[in-house]
């Protein structure tokens, strides 16, 4: 099965002092989340999404889908319909994002077991202009692959500080690239990459790509856009809406 994983177990602290999440925040008529979780609901290639929520916004989240995606089976949470329907499953995440990560593959197992090696899509709640040909690739790589990354050109130079004051070094543009999601992942393989990790790896391997680069696992480059951007700051929601030719909501106002 092909499954999608739609994170969204953060706080967005960055985002400043709204009264909610940022995937929760209006882009448009709608919040972010929901155009995210959308784009996988329609792709069909995708069998299931896996929504993942703080635990706290769970009825609200229910809620928000209920009435924005209405066409979607009422399934109860967490409980998916047969494989093919188009259902939209939601569930707590952890406390890091790599928690939440594990919550999804934990899902995966409970619900369709591991004799076949699914593939995961994990995907940024907050990112929100993820295309149809990004989740094709990322799905196409990872069944040929084991594991992929949605990356795009750095575009900038990077610069390396050790010290954070002077350049300890600057790599040749030409082979850096930034690093966008889905990352996507047999299961099987992440389930097995993750169990072997340390304490003190865990606390340092904060993306799943790195924990295959540091255990030497192939993962293959798909190209994203340099639209599909990470709502990160209250600038990138500025940015999303000049994107979509739409007015900027007042400040902090949601749905
Ligand atoms: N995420 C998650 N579970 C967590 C932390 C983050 O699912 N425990 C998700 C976020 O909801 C977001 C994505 O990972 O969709 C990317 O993370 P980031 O932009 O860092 O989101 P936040 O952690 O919410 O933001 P901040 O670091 O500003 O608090």
């Amino acid at each position: 099965m092909t499954i999608a994983a739609i994170l969204a177990g953060g706080a967005g602290s960055r985002m400043g002092s709204v009264n909610m999440p940022k995937q929760y925040l209006r882009l448009g008529s709608r919040p972010i989340l929901v155009h995210t979780v959308e784009k996988f609901f329609v792709h069909p290639k995708v069998e299931h999404v896996v929504v993942l929520v703080p635990s706290s916004w769970l009825g609200f989240t229910q809620d928000i889908l209920n009435e924005h995606l209405p066409n979607h089976p009422k399934t109860p949470a967490g409980v998916p319909g047969a494989p093919g329907d188009h259902n939209v499953a939601l569930i707590a995440g952890g406390e890091r994002r790599n928690d939440t990560l594990r919550c999804a593959l934990d899902y995966v197992k409970a619900h369709f077991g591991d004799e076949e090696d699914h593939i995961l899509l994990t995907h940024d709640a907050v990112r929100p202009f993820v295309t149809h040909r990004i989740i094709s690739e990322n799905i196409l790589a990872a069944q040929k692959h084991g594991a992929c990354d949605t990356v795009i050109p750095a575009s900038d130079t990077i610069v390396r500080s050790d010290d954070g004051q002077f350049i300890s070094l600057i790599p040749p543009r030409g082979s850096m690239y930034q690093g966008q999601t889905p990352q996507t992942f047999t299961c099987n393989k992440l389930r097995l990459l993750m169990d072997s990790l340390l304490p003190e790896e865990e606390a340092v391997l904060t993306d799943a790509c790195k924990i295959y680069a540091l255990r030497g696992e192939p993962v293959a480059l798909v190209p994203g856009e340099v639209h599909n951007i990470k709502i990160t700051y209250p600038f990138d929601l500025k940015v999303a809406h000049a994107m979509l030719g739409l007015e900027e909501p007042p400040t902090g106002e949601s749905l």
